[in-house]
């Protein structure tokens, strides 16, 4: 596998999730893989599990390591190329990805929406500008428009966790007072739409997100008939994705304040089926979800992120497979 941005990029997903099994029971079973390999995980933006875990992944594997935070120690990049470069940012990328990628073997991307120009951040610029430049296999930490390793991570929690062969799956928005980008969403519904379940996005009108994530879900507007029966609820807050509404896109589109009844509480948890609850995190208590229902036994948000660890295992073991 030499880039990992899509869920067709791992194949079968019921063969990726035995190996995930496989690797949960012994983590360290390839431990001798990455031996004298180099992972650099370059990070634009912020982050706490994806920081943790696949740092932890690439050392399960027997990897060396190197951490690069753009913004914190680095110079500062610029992206666009026929720019004039009389600002802050004093190198450009493009002379920066070979210079990086002479340091190592795999490179790991986050690079989140810039939510101003829906083409450029839907084109996946910057994750291709690596692809291309880098020579090396790129994979993404959360890019401008998919989360895959959260995708998979959530994958795996759901096989744990399920009671029933094809259970219901509910991705719900949720308020949030700043703007968010669209990848978890979006990687979410993607997975989803592979994997053995029945799948509901519910959102308020305007916040639909692009068709070819949403694929075949089906999606409801009103977020308690869209709970009822369900066996899993992800909530989640994005932004307007511009589909319906190209001018709005990367925009709150009402104050969130009229929106906290959407806020996932023991009143939505009511209709499902014994729900269980899940979120990436970070999250926004009494905001996304009340305390009341993050505390609860159903609430699997540490589960799922225990998980990231056993994707991010799965995804450089495939790369390292492919070197
Ligand atoms: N879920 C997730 O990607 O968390 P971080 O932003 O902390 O990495």
């Amino acid at each position: 596998m030499k880039s990992f941005l899509n869920v067709k990029d791992l194949g079968d997903l019921k063969q990726a999730l035995d190996e995930a099994s496989e690797i949960k029971k012994d983590r360290y079973k390839y431990c001798e893989l990455g031996k004298n390999k180099t992972c650099l995980l370059v990070f634009f933006n912020n982050s706490l599990r994806t920081r943790l875990s696949t740092q932890k992944a690439a050392q399960n594997l027997g990897m060396n390591v190197i951490v690069l935070d753009v913004n914190a120690g680095a110079w500062k990049l610029e992206t666009e190329r026929g720019v004039v470069m009389d600002s802050d940012k004093s190198e450009h990328l493009l002379e920066a990805i070979p210079v990086m990628s002479s340091y190592c073997d795999i490179i790991g991307i986050r690079s989140f929406a810039g939510l101003k120009d829906r083409d450029y951040d839907y084109a996946e610029t910057v994750y291709h500008q690596f692809v291309k430049h880098s020579g090396r296999p790129i994979f993404a930490m959360e890019t401008a428009t998919v989360h895959p390793l959260q995708a998979f991570a959530d994958l795996i929690t759901i096989e744990e966790h399920k009671q029933k062969a094809r259970p219901k799956v509910v991705l719900t928005w949720a308020p949030h007072p700043k703007a968010l980008p669209q990848a978890v969403p979006n990687s979410f519904a993607e997975w989803m739409n592979e994997a053995d379940v029945d799948f509901v996005i519910t959102h308020p009108e305007g916040y639909e997100l692009d068709p070819q994530f949403v694929g075949n879900a089906q999606v409801e507007y009103d977020q308690m008939k869209a709970f009822e029966g369900a066996d899993f609820i992800y909530a989640k807050n994005w932004s307007c994705p511009g589909v319906t509404r190209p001018e709005q896109y990367g925009e709150i589109l009402e104050d969130y304040h009229k929106w906290l009844s959407w806020t996932v509480g023991a009143r939505q948890m009511a209709v499902t089926n014994n729900g269980k609850f899940m979120h990436c995190l970070p999250v926004r208590r009494n905001m996304i979800v009340t305390d009341e229902v993050i505390e609860s036994p159903n609430s699997l948000v540490i589960p799922e992120a225990a998980n990231r660890e056993i994707s991010a295992t799965v995804v450089l073991k495939r790369i390292l497979e492919s070197l």
